[in-house]
């Protein structure tokens, strides 16, 4: 009798359990209910030199038509991967790719360099990209670039595009041929722990380009290139960068902006914590010399530590390169309500502080709140030119706004 009130119990027991976790939709999408496409079972060859596109590609297309999370998964080892486009619209919005090894792009350069992506992730709604090294092979690139010949523009080595709900974590991108990751038209994308490694000298080389996107953060991340560490292009908005290393490389801007007559401008962003070291510039807002509709407003630029950088403070409205499109050399972009607090180290050049505005809508708004900026031990100094603005707290250079 007592046995059988037991297994009654237990019955019930296992019942109740099974009940709460169809109620609480348990177990989660992340982890066992998911299903995985392991691209070696499906044809991959990790020896780095068999073109394993077509295996990528299949295991994509199951995972993006499972009615259910999916993950695609990479297992260690190195794998050739031609250009190749993962399009969505998904049956499901939790498509995982995991990556525990390298994909390698082709080092002839001819065979990605005109088609402007390597790996393209688009129109995908619940992405997430683990782990994982994308080695672009870039070198060869940038030395036909430099040598000053007619070469391919290059490839991007991770562009996600038209995508929403995407997360980025533990990806490391080297030698891209050009821009290393480009956020494109999406809507709240996280990155973090991100590695970017290229050398000083790459051209286009971009870390991460943000262009006409919502709500981007990267986090953690350690970024060394060849062009600016962050970018942010027309149409972004909302974006939060913290905790980054970077240089080498042109350090963090806003910009080049104002291109186009009608441009979309770019609202609220915070960058915070950031040691520059040895870069160009530290942190940048650049606009074109020529009209245009565009804004730059609500930025903050937030404790930033400046390593022997030549322009660490920098706002640029004079961009014009061959001094060819630019009637009047003035820019229609707004810049507005900049704030510049904590941001101390050495400049490498005299002029620690630059405000180089649009003499047809000056600057307005910069704030500037303990910046201490140094140039050979010695107090560096500002220029200001069309910005308009206040100062507080400790300033050295002392504020020319
Ligand atoms: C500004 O962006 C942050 C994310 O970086 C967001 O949390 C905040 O709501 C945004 N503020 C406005 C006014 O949109």
């Amino acid at each position: 009798m007592a046995e059988l009130i037991f297994n009654t119990c237990l019955n019930y027991l296992v019942l109740a359990l099974c009940i709460f976790m169809l109620l609480s939709d348990l177990p989660s999408p992340a982890t066992a209910a998911s299903v995985q496409y392991n691209v070696v079972s499906l044809g991959a060859k990790a020896d780095g030199k068999t073109d394993s596109s077509k295996a990528f590609l299949s295991a994509w297309a199951s995972a993006c038509g499972s009615t259910s999370a999916a993950t695609v998964y990479v297992p260690q080892g190195q794998f050739l991967v031609r250009s190749a486009s993962f399009v969505g619209p998904c049956k499901n919005s939790a498509i995982t790719v995991r990556i525990d090894g390298t994909l390698v792009a082709p080092s002839d350069y001819s065979v990605n360099g005109n088609g402007g992506n390597w790996i393209l992730f688009r129109d995908v709604t619940g992405l997430s990209v683990l782990g994982g090294i994308l080695n672009g092979q870039g070198t060869g690139l940038w030395a036909c670039k430099l040598s000053g010949k007619s070469c391919p523009g290059g490839a991007t080595n991770l562009e996600i595009s038209n995508s929403k709900n995407v997360l980025v974590s533990g990806l490391s991108s080297l030698n891209s041929q050009m821009f290393h990751i480009v956020i494109n038209a999406c809507q709240n994308v996280k990155m973090q722990g991100v590695k970017v490694s290229a050398s000083g000298t790459s051209p286009n080389t971009d870390g991460i380009h943000i262009g006409a996107s919502t709500g981007v953060t990267i986090l953690n991340s350690k970024i060394g290139t060849g062009d600016d560490c962050v970018s942010i292009g027309p149409g972004s908005n909302n974006l939060w960068i913290q905790n980054i290393a970077c240089g080498p490389g042109h350090g963090i801007s806003i910009g080049s902006l104002g291109k186009d007559q009608q441009e979309d401008g770019v609202q609220n962003v915070t960058v915070n914590t950031v040691t520059f070291t040895g870069t160009q510039n530290g942190v940048r807002i650049k606009s074109w010399a020529k009209p245009s509709n565009s804004f730059a407003r609500n930025i903050l630029f937030q404790h930033a530590i400046m390593n022997g950088v030549q322009n660490p403070i920098i706002i640029d409205q004079n961009y014009c390169p061959e001094n060819s499109g630019c009637p009047n050399q003035a820019s229609g972009v707004r810049v507005s309500d900049v704030t510049y607090q904590d941001i101390h180290g050495t400049s490498a050049t005299e002029v620690a502080v630059k405000f180089d505005c649009s003499s047809t809508y000056p600057c307005s708004g910069i704030k500037m709140q303990d910046v201490k900026l140094t140039y050979q031990n010695q107090v560096a100094t500002a220029s200001c030119t069309h910005a308009g603005g206040t100062a507080s707290g400790t300033e050295q250079p002392s504020s020319c706004l």
